[in-house]
């Protein structure tokens, strides 16, 4: 679930190149460790991860403001989304606090007009002046951070950033996925899963104490009503959330279904058919906020 592959990173040298103000900060020490362990640089060309990926660039499509605009991704990985945006004529800043995320961002091939610039940081304290983005991209820190009062102080960060009118687009990871991927993937079988499983429905705290492979790492899963609290608590006015892969994530045998043209069409068709409909939120892998600041 949520997961990610071996990485060649070396936890080491991850710890020792970088010398931010959170060096010595818990969180941010287990998300480099979770990212020294597993390779999110090929995670969005992988498996179900296909759908996220294309179904997130659908909705920020719908949801950006036109290029050329400047966009904070903020917790932006290796560039997925940066390169996707400058190709299409974004003025792309990317902030990590994953250094080997953020040499994979700073060297992404952009063939449009756009432009991708990469630095490390955190979400918590963003390097920004007030007021300089017209969109901000926040597609990762809010189910890595488990601190609710970690989380609403980067939203803050968003907004100041955001020039009035500007756009947020934040992610969560819903807090049932651990339980649909525990019946439709098998990994139910696990009594170690069934407990994380079960730990998440109840506080959307997700441990993996263990750092068992593919169970994900130290996190927070989001109930829907949750992430709306929690932007309208930061400042923001709550537009719209939508189920980023829907039902359709959860198909068994996926890779074959997504690799045949029909079959990939009808995934895209539930996925698109689900994307508003508030009671089926929570059966999505991911969803997004879209709010404005007014
Ligand atoms: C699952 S990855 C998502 C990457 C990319 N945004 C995407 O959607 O594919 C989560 C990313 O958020 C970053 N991250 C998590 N918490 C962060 C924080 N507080 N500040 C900066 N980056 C953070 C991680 O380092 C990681 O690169």
């Amino acid at each position: 679930m949520v997961g990610l592959r071996p990485a060649e990173a070396s936890l080491n040298r991850i710890i020792t190149d970088l010398s931010m103000e959170t060096e010595n900060d818990t969180i941010i020490d287990t998300i480099r460790r979770f990212y020294g362990r597993y390779d999110e640089s090929s995670r969005l060309a992988s498996g179900s991860f296909r759908l996220e990926f294309a179904r997130t660039c659908a909705i920020l499509t719908r949801c950006l403001p036109p290029a050329p605009s400047h966009v904070y991704d903020i917790g932006g990985g290796p560039g997925s989304y940066a390169a996707w945006l400058a190709d299409r004529g974004y003025d792309v800043d990317l902030l990590d606090a994953v250094e080997s995320h953020v040499s994979c961002a700073s060297a992404v091939p952009v063939s449009g007009v756009g432009a991708v610039r990469a630095r490390i940081g955190d979400s918590r304290s963003l390097p920004y002046p007030d007021r300089s983005a017209e969109a901000v991209l926040l597609l990762g820190p809010l189910y890595h951070l488990t601190d609710q009062e970690d989380r609403l102080v980067s939203l803050r960060e968003c907004l100041r950033v955001l020039r009035p009118g500007g756009r947020l687009i934040a992610a969560a990871v819903s807090r049932y996925v651990s339980t649909l991927e525990g019946l439709f993937k098998g990994t139910f079988a696990d009594p170690k899963f069934q407990r994380i499983a079960a730990g998440d429905r109840a506080t959307g705290q997700h441990r993996n104490d263990d750092e068992i492979e593919g169970y994900f790492t130290t996190g927070f899963f989001h109930h829907p009503n949750e992430l709306r609290a929690e932007v309208e608590a930061a400042g923001f006015r709550f537009d719209e959330l939508c189920a980023v892969e829907g039902p359709a994530g959860l198909l068994p045998d996926f890779d074959r279904a997504w690799e045949n043209p029909t079959t990939r069409s009808w995934i895209l068709e539930v996925a698109n058919a689900f994307e508003s409909e508030a009671s089926a939120l929570a059966v999505s892998n991911h969803f997004i906020a879209i709010c404005t600041r007014t």
